[in-house]
């Protein structure tokens, strides 16, 4: 209950458009706002105490619970409302605060990089024959080093890892996580978006490495090979974390998309937008229209009507960042189409399907959108290899199923 100390009002400065206080001992009455609001003010000496009233279907007035603007739902606590409610267990909540914790890691070396001399290359390449950047081994390392410490992951497949690692420190839950520890690393150098987005799925004792047991190294590596090789039906949770002008850590339990922000100040994520719906059509277009000559012409075709939709239509716009994370939450919130298409000389695209399509494809479900690789609805792929590379079109779903009309 709100207590004020007010001035004493002369009646003819009686307004009632702001709280209107009455000069009166000892007595409690109803100051009319407005029909359907009324502030019963008690006047006790100098002090005056407000409740707000709020008239009930039936027509009394009854009261109604304050809001403190002080109170703020941290992505831990959110986290364990979750658990309270039966939506995730214990096990699933300490591998989702351990990605959190290095997604924080990561937005503080990211947003460093230029100070602590990470930027450049790390002068290897990684699985895919790819130049790895400095940042990327590092976040890498980041990653694996906070899912094990969580103790609640048996194995986890990394873009920067040749194969999925089976994690010795695992003594309860065994969740099986895979994850782009830096997507768009390309961008770091800029200070431009990146992110990191990861996967979850059930946990199976299969690939555990058991002492006692006669298994060698090659089988277990062979067994986790084939536990992490799940299509994205089977996901229990996905989620991305963009480093951008704001760190926004975006989730999906398979109950909706929630999206958190960093707060500089306390350093925890802090719940800003609940169940986040995808537009069903938006007029944004992105994808690297550098690899135009490359396409198909059915593709072709596609994206020179969406820039000359003839006398009837207005064209759409472009917007390419180049960082997968970035250019999905854009589309997530405005709408709108992304493609990371097949060309004449990446025959299956540039995207991993296992820790890169299936979760954002998961997550843009969700929020009542669709990702396809042209044909196909990603969430039903079997991936047949860890770091297998997809055609992946995402975004609203009417964009997406225009896309798909002029593939087929
Ligand atoms: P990563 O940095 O994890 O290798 O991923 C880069 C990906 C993705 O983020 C982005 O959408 C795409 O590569 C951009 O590729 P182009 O430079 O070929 O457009
Ligand atoms: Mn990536
Ligand atoms: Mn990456």
């Amino acid at each position: 209950m709100a207590v004020s100390t007010a001035p004493t009002p002369t009646t003819s400065s009686l307004s009632f458009s702001h709280l209107s206080f009455f000069q009166h001992k000892k007595t409690s009455f109803l100051c009319t706002k407005n029909s359907t609001v009324k502030r019963k003010c008690e006047h006790r000496g100098v002090h005056v105490k407000c409740m707000v009233l709020e008239k009930s279907s039936a027509g009394e007035a009854k009261k109604t619970k304050r809001q403190s603007v002080y109170k703020l739902q941290t992505l831990t606590s959110w986290l364990l409302k979750q658990e309270q409610d039966g939506i995730i267990d214990a096990e699933l909540t300490i591998v989702l605060s351990s990605i959190s914790m290095a997604c924080k890691q990561i937005a503080s070396l990211v947003q460093r990089a230029g100070i602590s001399k990470l930027t450049g290359v790390h002068g290897a390449f990684n699985a895919h024959g790819e130049d790895q950047k400095k940042l990327d081994v590092v976040s890498n390392e980041v990653f694996s080093n906070c899912l094990r410490a969580s103790g609640r992951t048996g194995i986890i497949a990394s873009e920067e890892e040749d194969v999925p690692v089976a994690v010795e420190e695992s003594y309860y839950g065994n969740y099986i996580v895979v994850f782009d520890p830096l997507d768009g690393s390309s961008n770091i150098d800029a200070a431009v978006s990146t992110g990191s987005i990861f996967g979850i799925y059930t946990p199976n004792d299969d690939c555990l490495l058991d002492l006692e047991d006669s298994t060698t190294l090659d089988t277990v590596e062979q067994r986790c090979i084939v536990n992490v090789c799940q299509p994205g039906n089977n996901l229990l949770a996905a989620g991305y974390c963009m480093y951008s002008s704001s760190v926004i850590f975006v989730l999906t339990l398979g109950n909706g998309v929630f999206s958190f922000t960093l707060d500089p100040m306390f350093g925890e994520f802090i719940l800003t937008q609940e169940n986040i719906q995808i537009p069903k059509a938006g007029k944004i277009y992105a994808f690297n229209e550098g690899n135009y000559q490359l396409w198909d012409d059915r593709l072709k075709k596609y994206i020179d009507h969406l820039k000359d939709p003839g006398p009837s239509g207005k064209p759409y716009s472009a917007r390419y960042i180049g960082s997968l994370v970035g250019d999905f939450h854009r589309t997530l919130l405005y709408g709108g189409i992304y493609g990371y298409p097949r060309n004449k000389k990446s025959r299956n695209g540039k995207l991993r399907l296992l820790y890169e399509c299936a979760p954002m494809s998961f997550i843009v479900e969700q929020a009542g959108g669709k990702g396809s690789d042209g044909q196909q609805r990603i969430l039903d792929m079997q991936p047949v290899e860890i770091h297998q590379r997809v055609p992946l079109y995402i975004g609203s779903i009417e964009e997406v199923e225009k896309l798909e009309k002029y593939l087929s």
